[in-house]
C-alpha cells in the first residue's frame, strides 16, 4: 500500500498503516467520545451493491483497512438495516446497533450463532418497543433505551461512552449516517473508493438528507492511501 499524501510514501509498512488510522488523544476530542465512521463505495457513489449487500464492492485493501478500524475501536456502532442486510457474526467486540422498532429476527447470526465467548450486542432503542421486547431479545442482549418514540443520538453516544466505550467506530448504514450527520455529531470519516461504478441512487448513498446539512461541517483531509486501485482517504472534521 503506498501513501500519496500527505508524504508520499512506496510502501508502508503495517506498523505506519496502523499509525495512519490513530484515533487522536481524548483531549482533542468535542465530546467525551469520538465517532469515526467508515465506509466503502464506487467512484460515483454507490454504497450497496446489486445484490443489496456492501460486502460485493469490497478489496482486499478495504477489507484490511475495515479490520484495522475495528481494531481500534472499543465498540461498532451500526444500523439495525444493515445488521440485516449484513448478517452481521457474533463478536467478541461489543456491537451496538441502534434500532426504532427492535425488529431483529431471531435467526440472524448475531443470535444464532452467538457462544458463550460473545460479547452481547447492545440495542440502542427507544422505550416503546423496549417495553415490548421479546423475552428471547431480553436474555441475549443488554438494552438501552434512549428516548421514548425515537433513538436520541447523543444519549446513545453518551450511554456507550459511560460505558467506558469512547472509540465509537460507525459501519453505517446510510440512514444512520444521515442522522449522525443531521446532529452534527461525526468527528471523521473513513472514505474507501473502488474502482467500480455501478450507478449511484438515493437509495444507496452514503447520505441522502434533502435540504441539506445545517450547520454544514467542513472535513479536512487527513490522508490517501493507493492500493491496486482502491483509494483509501481519511477526513476529520474541523473545529
Ligand atoms: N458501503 C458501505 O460501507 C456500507 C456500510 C453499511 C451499510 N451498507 C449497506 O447499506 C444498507 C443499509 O443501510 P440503511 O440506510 O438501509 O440502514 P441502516 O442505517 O443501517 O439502518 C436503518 C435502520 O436502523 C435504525 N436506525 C437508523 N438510524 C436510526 C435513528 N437515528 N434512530 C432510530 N433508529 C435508527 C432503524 O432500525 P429499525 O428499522 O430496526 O427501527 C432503521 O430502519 C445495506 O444494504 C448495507 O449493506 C453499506
Amino acid at each position: 500500500m503506498q501513501r500519496l499524501y500527505p508524504s508520499p510514501v512506496e510502501t508502508l509498512d503495517p506498523d505506519e498503516l496502523t499509525a495512519a488510522y490513530s484515533v487522536p488523544q481524548s483531549g482533542s476530542w468535542r465530546h467525551p467520545w469520538w465517532l469515526r465512521a467508515n465506509f466503502v463505495q464506487t467512484l460515483d457513489g454507490a454504497t450497496v451493491a446489486a445484490d443489496g449487500r456492501s460486502k460485493a464492492l469490497g478489496t482486499e485493501a478495504d477489507r484490511l483497512v475495515f479490520r484495522l478500524a475495528r481494531s481500534l475501536a472499543d465498540v461498532v456502532l451500526v444500523g439495525a438495516g444493515t445488521v440485516r442486510a449484513e448478517d452481521y457474526s457474533p463478536s467478541t467486540q461489543p456491537v451496538a446497533i441502534v434500532t426504532r422498532s427492535l425488529n431483529l429476527p431471531a435467526d440472524l447470526r448475531l443470535f444464532a450463532e452467538r457462544q458463550p465467548e460473545h460479547t452481547p450486542p447492545i440495542l440502542l432503542t427507544t422505550s416503546t418497543a423496549a417495553a415490548a421486547t421479546p423475552p428471547w431479545l431480553a436474555d441475549t442482549c443488554t438494552i438501552v433505551t434512549c428516548g421514548t418514540d425515537s433513538v436520541d443520538l447523543p444519549t446513545a453516544l453518551r450511554a456507550l461512552s459511560e460505558r467506558g466505550l469512547t472509540r465509537i467506530l460507525c459501519e453505517g448504514g446510510a440512514s444512520l449516517l444521515t442522522d449522525i450527520l443531521a446532529g452534527d455529531l461525526l468527528d471523521e470519516l473513513i472514505v474507501t473508493v473502488v474502482p467500480q461504478l455501478l450507478g449511484a441512487t438515493s437509495a444507496n448513498h452514503l447520505s441522502v438528507r434533502p435540504g441539506g446539512l445545517d450547520p454544514v461541517p467542513r472535513m479536512k483531509v487527513r490522508h490517501v492511501l493507493e492500493q491496486k486501485g482502491t483509494l483509501l482517504t481519511r477526513w476529520v472534521r474541523e473545529p
